[in-house]
């Protein structure tokens, strides 16, 4: 049994560990990134709805979020666990998680914070594609696919997210100090929270991850 959420500010890697995670620890990645932009894509009204919040770098209202999530945690293949990726993002919203899972009998074991400078993440960010098709992530400097903007998984283009360009994530980096920082705090004193150093590599981040994670599960 696992729950537990990945913090920290746009580009620190939150989703790159939280595949990896998923996949060792078997639980599912919950990220509410991904389920927007999913919505976008299919242009449903959740997606019509969050764009123009999404495209200017700016959170979608809480109780939209909320509802997508408790939806969420709320399926069958939650029962043994779950990454959360990207939310809470407010203290509304952490406060809502609390309640929902509560309501379960259930509570978050850990809250990982993972600590990268602006300039690093401003780097990755403005290096990011992403498979149009299936999402795949890359970074033309750090981790480029084998085969000149193709996804190296399914063969289609990969692209820069729209909320990538430099202003944008400028403007992110803003909302996520003024809304999402308050968080640490809030996890500290709930003795949830534990930090890790996000600028290493990949690998080593993720192996300071899983020897947190062991002493949880
Ligand atoms: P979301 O998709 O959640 O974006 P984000 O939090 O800004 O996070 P990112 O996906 O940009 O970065 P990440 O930390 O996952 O880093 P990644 O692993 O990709 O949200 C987008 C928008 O949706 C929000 O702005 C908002 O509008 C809305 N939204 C979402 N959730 C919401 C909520 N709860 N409430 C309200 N609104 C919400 O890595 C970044 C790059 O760096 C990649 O290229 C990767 O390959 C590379 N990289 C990763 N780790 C390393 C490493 N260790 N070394 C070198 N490169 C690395």
């Amino acid at each position: 049994m696992l729950r537990v959420i990945l913090l920290g500010s746009p580009g620190v890697g939150k989703g790159t560990q939280a595949k990896m995670l998923s996949q060792h620890y078997l639980v599912p990645q919950i990220s509410t990134g991904d389920m927007l932009r999913e919505a976008r894509k299919n242009k449903t009204d959740l997606g019509l709805q969050a764009e123009g919040y999404m495209v200017k770098g700016q959170l979608v209202p809480d109780a939209v979020v909320v509802g997508i999530v408790e939806n969420r945690v709320g399926q069958r293949d939650c029962l043994g666990g779950f990454v959360l990726d990207g939310f809470p993002r407010t203290v509304a919203q952490a406060t809502s998680l609390r309640t929902m899972l509560a309501r379960r009998g259930e509570k978050i074991d850990v809250v990982v914070n993972l600590e990268v400078p602006d300039a690093v993440v401003i780097r990755r960010l403005s290096g990011r594609r992403v498979c149009k098709s299936c999402g795949a992530n890359y970074h033309i400097e750090f981790s480029p696919p084998l085969h000149d903007e193709r996804c190296d998984a399914c063969g289609d283009e990969i692209m820069q997210r729209k909320d990538d360009g430099e202003e944008i994530v400028r403007e992110r980096l803003r909302v996520y100090r003024e809304q999402t920082h308050p968080l640490v705090k809030y996890y500290e004193q709930e003795g949830l929270l534990k930090r890790l150093d996000g600028s290493l590599e990949t690998a080593v981040v993720w192996k300071g991850l899983q020897g947190i994670l062991d002493k949880v599960v």
